[in-house]
Parts: structure tokens; sequence; C-alpha cells
């Protein structure tokens, strides 16, 4: 070992001692006849000083020539600080050094290497290995890697054992989009990175596995946000012999033991909320349920009083926003201009103030009486000082935009509050989605989810109609797993797949491993898979996954550090008999 202790451990017990240590440089003072460098590892900080009589003059001078991010080691006597730094664990002392030498020199670095940097977000990816060399970043990573120890933990605790699945399979229509990779010893044909191990797990059930898990990489070619990347790991589960409410306790535990064990945490039971009530009462199928503001619909009471706008409306809805009627008018007119952005999509925002002398000012005083606004505030369970917030139009389109002013209100009002966790299953999925633009119904989980028992025979007569035994763990508004109980009976998964409009031809080529391994006796089996780097993100109170990802991509899928993805050469493309073209 090149050292005796690390940068973080020395205290004030160890006054006196000799020790060695190493790091890299973060600060360096240089006061002439005195030297002071921050030295910094993966543990922490602690200050060396150089002084002339105990420093030799080589140590001395080297340290004088020392610049930040240099590599060095340094030895010399743990001695009490004279102007001690309540701010670091190690600052009751620092190292009277004797010798010191340089391992490695380092250019300067490109941005400050500090907890707060004055690097830009592009500057820090490209260098992500100094990036890394951060506190905050650094932190992010060990979270990351104790969750990871625990999930283990409790999974083996439970007899789940880890399987590695393959990375090179098949690519299927359904999901996202797949990365496809060629291959040399079959021209023309592609492998596909996996999205989920979803149909492999299923195997396993088959194989009797029983209690299947893997951490594992997942590749999608999506669009990318900021709890979203092209590569991403899942906690990926199975089980077999087993229905919904045996799963949901079995993740629920370990989501308890996580919070337990990591943030010392004691949650509760979940509460279930079904997909419908979630839509109606938060618009969204991820409701944060950190603070109230529940949707109130109005359509009833906001109709036949000549206000066009609401008269043509399918749904008139809104929220109580608790003391908002201080809101001035411009303040007004920003939240509607928020509801109007296109990404959100609103027509308009129809306000009631509900005043603090009891009468109501709104923006449609024309067409309704003091008595009609009573009303609304009634619905709306609302108090004098409070804020009524209405929109209006065609039913999802407006949940939707209501979800996101009411979480835009949450946020103004600080009520989504990080330290707060308030996690659900939303249950009682539909089995299937319309979708428009192909024509045709797309599962809404995937095509292996069960439908709910008591809706099994509506497959023929009313699909959209069918729920699914599917369920999403949701925790502040992130919706960090979900999965479902499997069909494991060939006939009704042939069903599933005319349903989605899949000829019988079509089912065989893509998922004939499946329907054949369903004809050798599939047990009854279900799972879930969590998003990690979500969880991770949100141990850490962070909305963006990408600091708990060691090597992230940027927003535009690229790997600025390695540059990737990148063209390969004329001869590879040749090898892999690729003509790339791309001229219409
Ligand atoms: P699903 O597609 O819901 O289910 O994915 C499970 C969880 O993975 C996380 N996740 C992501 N995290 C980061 N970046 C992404 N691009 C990304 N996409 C998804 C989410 C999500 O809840 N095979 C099924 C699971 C099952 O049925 O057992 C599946 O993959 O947190």
């Amino acid at each position: 070992m090149l050292r005796t202790h690390t940068c973080g451990e020395l205290r004030a017990g160890q006054i006196g001692q000799e020790v060695t240590l190493t790091g890299w440089a973060q600060r360096i003072r240089d006061k002439g006849g005195m030297v002071w460098i921050d030295l910094r590892d993966r543990y922490g900080i602690t200050q060396l000083m150089f002084e002339e009589g105990s420093s030799t003059p080589e140590a001395l001078e080297t340290a004088k020539k020392t610049g930040r991010e240099f590599v060095l080691t340094a030895a010399g006597t743990v001695i009490e600080r004279v102007s001690k730094n309540d701010k670091l664990p190690t600052g009751d002392v620092e190292i009277k050094v004797k010798d010191l030498k340089i391992l490695n020199p380092s250019e300067v670095p490109p941005f400050m290497i500090e907890d707060e940097t004055d690097g830009g977000e592009d500057l820090r990816m490209k260098y992500r290995y100094l990036d890394l060399r951060r506190n905050p970043v650094r932190k992010s990573l060990e979270l990351r890697h104790l969750i990871n120890r625990k999930v283990r933990e409790y999974l083996d605790k439970k007899d789940f054992i880890e399987v590695e699945t393959p990375y090179l399979i098949k690519s299927t229509p359904e999901g996202a989009r797949d990365f496809i990779v060629p291959s040399r010893m079959n021209p023309g044909q592609f492998y596909a990175l996996p999205q989920s191990p979803q149909t492999f797990k299923q195997l396993l059930m088959v194989s009797g596995f029983d209690r299947y898990y893997q951490i594992v990489k997942c590749f999608r070619d999506e669009d990318l946000r900021a709890d979203r990347q092209p590569e991403f790991t899942q906690i990926d589960c199975e089980m077999a012999f087993v229905e919904q409410s045996d799963i949901l306790s079995t993740f629920e535990g370990l989501i308890r033991f996580l919070y337990k064990e990591v943030k010392g945490i004691e949650l509760g039971e979940l509460p279930h909320m079904t997909y419908d009530e979630a839509m109606k009462k938060y618009g969204s199928d991820k409701p944060d349920i950190r603070f109230g503001m529940e949707f109130h619909e109005l359509t009833d009471l906001a109709q036949g009083k000549g206000f066009g706008v609401f008269d043509q409306s399918e749904l008139v809805v809104g929220i109580n926003v608790p003391g908002g009627s201080e809101y001035t008018r411009k303040q007004l007119d920003a939240l509607t201009d928020f509801v109007k952005k296109p990404q959100i999509g609103a027509k308009g925002l129809v306000y009631v103030r509900c005043q603090a002398d009891g009468t109501f000012k709104s923006s449609v005083d024309k067409f309704y009486s003091a008595d009609d606004l009573a009303g609304w505030s009634a619905r709306f369970e609302a108090s004098p000082g409070d804020l009524l917030l209405i929109l209006a139009g065609e039913t999802a389109a407006t949940r939707k935009a209501l979800n996101e002013l009411r979480l835009e209100m949450g946020s103004q009002l600080g009520l989504r509050d990080k330290e707060m966790v308030a996690p659900l299953w939303v249950i009682d999925f539909p089995l299937l989605e319309w979708d428009e633009e192909s024509q045709r119904y797309h599962a809404m989980h995937h095509p292996f989810t069960s439908p709910k028992p008591e809706d099994m025979d509506k497959l023929d007569t009313a699909p959209g109609e069918i729920k699914a035994s599917a369920y999403d763990m949701v925790i502040n508004g992130v919706e960090v797993g979900g999965g479902s109980i499997r069909i494991h009976d060939k006939n009704l998964q042939s069903k599933m797949f005319d349903a989605l409009g899949f000829t019988r031809e079509e089912a065989q080529a893509q998922f004939g491993f499946l329907l054949g391994a369903f004809k050798y006796g599939a047990p009854p089996h279900g799972g879930i898979a969590f998003g990690f780097d979500r969880l991770c993100a949100l141990f850490g109170g962070q909305d963006s996954i990408r600091d708990f990802i060691a090597f992230p991509k940027n927003t535009s899928g690229r790997d600025v550090m390695i540059d990737s993805p990148s063209p390969v050469a004329d001869e590879q493309m040749k090898e892999l008999q690729i003509k790339l073209d791309l001229r219409d």
C-alpha cells in the first residue's frame, strides 16, 4: 500500500501518529514560508501543511510547484489544527508533512473539482471521469451501490436467484423502438438489444426457477427526459405460483426494507388506487400524492348558463388552490400562459377567487351568478381565501393539462417536498389502448399481461373495457416500477395476439418460442421491474437519473466523452454486408 490512511479518516485521536496519505491536490495555498494543500480522495479531504524546518527543503519545493489535481503522496505527523474547520470530519487535524512526492502531475482541469463547480453540463459530461471526482456525484454512485446491495440482501433472503439473460435477442414490434445489432455471420439479419428481459424471465418460470431476479441493463431507443436514458437498469423480478396480492406484498416489502435500511424511514402500508380513480382525481397514472389539490368535476354545474366554452366541453374540471386567492392578476396571467403552452395544450384558464369576505371574483362573472359560484366553491370544498382554477375540453386532454397545472401549483406552493415519501400502488390498468394512427389496439403494459379474471370474456366483445392484472408502484409522482400477472395459457396468449392485430403467422414468427414453451406446463406467474436508476435518484432527492449513472448519455442520446454513436469503418460495414445509403 502506498498509504497508511485515507484522506477521510484521521481525527484528533490520531494526533502524534506518523502517517502517509495519497490523493489529489484540491486546493493549494502558498504563503511563502508555509504551504497548505487540501488532499482529496474518495473518502474525504485532509489538510497537508508544509513549513521550513518541519518539511524537507525538497518537500517544500515540491509543494510549491504542485498544481490542482496533481496526484501526491505525503508522509508526516498528525497534529492539531490551529484554526479548526468544523465543516470537515477531518477538520480538527492536519498533517505536518515531512516528505512529499508527486506520483503524477495533472494538466489544469477544465472546471473546478469541488462540490459547487464552475463547469457547465456539457463540459462535465465530456470530462465525466473528472466530474466523478466531485463529492456530490461520487456520493450518488455510492448510494446506488448501497441500494444495489440492499436489494440483493432482501431478494436473497426471500429465495430469489439471479439469472443472467442474453443481451443479443430478437426485435419485436411492441413497446419502444429497439436498438439493433447486425450479425456478421448472418448477413442481412439483426439482433436487438432487450428493452427488458420480459420473455426470458417468463421462460425461466416455465423452467421451474420460481423466483428470479436480475439487476439488468435494458435498452430503449426513445426520446430522452430527465428520468429516461437509452440504457438504464432494472431490478427485474418474476415469481411463479402467485397471485397479484403476493407480488404486491413481496415488492412493497422490498421498498419498505430499502427505505428503512438506507434512509431510516418506516413506511406504512402502501395505499392502492385504481387507474380510473387516478385519472379522475389526478389526471395521471402516476399521481404525486404528497399533496392534495385533487380534481373536482364541474361539468353539470357549469353548463347551460350561456358560457359557450364550457357548454361545448366534454369535461369541466378544476382544482382548489388553498390560500391562492391572493394570486395577482399578473400571476394568473402567467398561469394562463403556462396552460396554453403547446406541450400542455389548454385553450384557456378560468379562475374563481374565493375572497376573504365570502364573496367571489371570477374570470367568468359575466355568465355566472354569485349563487352559481358558491355552488362551485362548495363542490371544490373551498374556503374563503382559496383559488379555483378550472379547465375545460375533451376529457383525456383536459385531465392531462390539469395534471400539469396541479403539479406546477404544488411546486409553486412548495408542496413537493423532497424529504417526504408518498408511495402508492396504481392498479387495474386497462389491458389495451386504442391507437388512432395504426387503427388498432396496443397493449398498455405488454402483450403478456393477463386480463383480470372477471373481464376474460370481454376479449371478443369489448376489448377496450378490459382491465388488466397490472400494477405500477408510484413514489412522489415517479413511476418507479411496473408489472403484471402474466398469461400462462397458450390459447389465451394467442387470443391476445389476435386482439393486438397480429396474424397467426406474425405471432408465431415473433413469439413462437413463448407459445411453444406454454405447451409444456407453464405455471401461473407474474412479476415486476423497478427502474433502478429512478429509485436511486428518488433516494438521492434528485429529479434527474443522470448523476446516478456513472457514464450517462446526454439528451441527444450521445456519449460526448467517447464520442458515440459514430460512423464505423467501410471495412466493418462491408464485412457486415451493410450498405449505407442515406438518400431517399
Ligand atoms: P416497464 O416498461 O414499465 O416494464 O419498465 C419498468 C420500469 O423501468 C423504468 N424505466 C426506465 N428508467 C429509465 N430510463 C428509461 N428509458 C426507462 N424505461 C422504463 C421505470 C419503469 O417503471 N418487463 C416489464 C416489467 C414487468 O412486467 O415485469 C417492463 O419493462 O421505472
